[in-house]
């Protein structure tokens, strides 16, 4: 994905304190393509953290606004002020917010179509921060869940009680599709 790896990786030094492990460089080309193939007015994430997730999300809008004159706003949310710091005024057109996935609920306009939920990872924190997202989320729309096949996390009984399916990836992608109502 040409410039992608420079725009994950650039800006300041990385941060004390903060949990420094994200997305690799191939499951952020992933993120990108998707967002890409999706269209979405609005994508959700949560878990800012080292923003390498949340750099591919912006640039894929960046791609949908400028170059195919789509709107695309980015939501990211995060418990931990630092990355919520560092994200402000990143990328065209972004919402940062400082909580977790309620208050982003509580906020997010329009109805996302993409949602990246990688925050805590248990089982209840991901059946919480789907709970909170499902209810405002659109028709149709993606949850993409992180770190699903990294056996120290247990994750995956998450999504086969939730019907999702597993994607390969370095440390697996869980999907989940909100069905439409129509
Ligand atoms: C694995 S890191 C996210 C990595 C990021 N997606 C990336 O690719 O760089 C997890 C982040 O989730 C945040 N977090 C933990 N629990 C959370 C919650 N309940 N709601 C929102 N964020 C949470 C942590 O503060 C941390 O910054």
């Amino acid at each position: 994905m040409p410039g992608l790896r420079r725009w994950m990786y650039r800006g300041k030094p990385a941060l004390e304190g903060v949990d420094q492990t994200g997305v690799t460089e191939e499951e952020a080309a992933f993120l990108y393509g998707l967002a890409v193939a999706v269209r979405p007015r609005c994508i959700a994430e949560v878990g800012t953290g080292a923003l390498r997730s949340f750099r591919a999300l912006c640039k894929a809008a960046e791609y949908l606004i400028c170059d195919l004159d789509m709107p695309c706003a980015v939501w990211t949310c995060d418990i931990s002020s630092e990355p919520i710091m560092r994200a402000r005024g990143f990328g065209i057109a972004t919402k940062c917010v400082w909580g977790d996935a309620r208050k982003l609920a509580s906020q997010i306009h329009p109805a996302p179509e993409l949602i990246f939920i990688d925050g805590k990872h248990t089982c209840d924190a991901l059946e919480a921060d789907t709970t909170a997202l499902w209810p405002v989320a659109a028709d149709g729309a993606l949850f993409v869940y992180h770190d699903m096949s990294l056996p120290q996390f247990g994750l995956q009984k998450f999504l086969e009680e939730a019907g999702g399916l597993l994607i390969p990836s370095p440390r697996g992608m869980g999907i989940l599709v909100k069905p439409n109502k129509g």
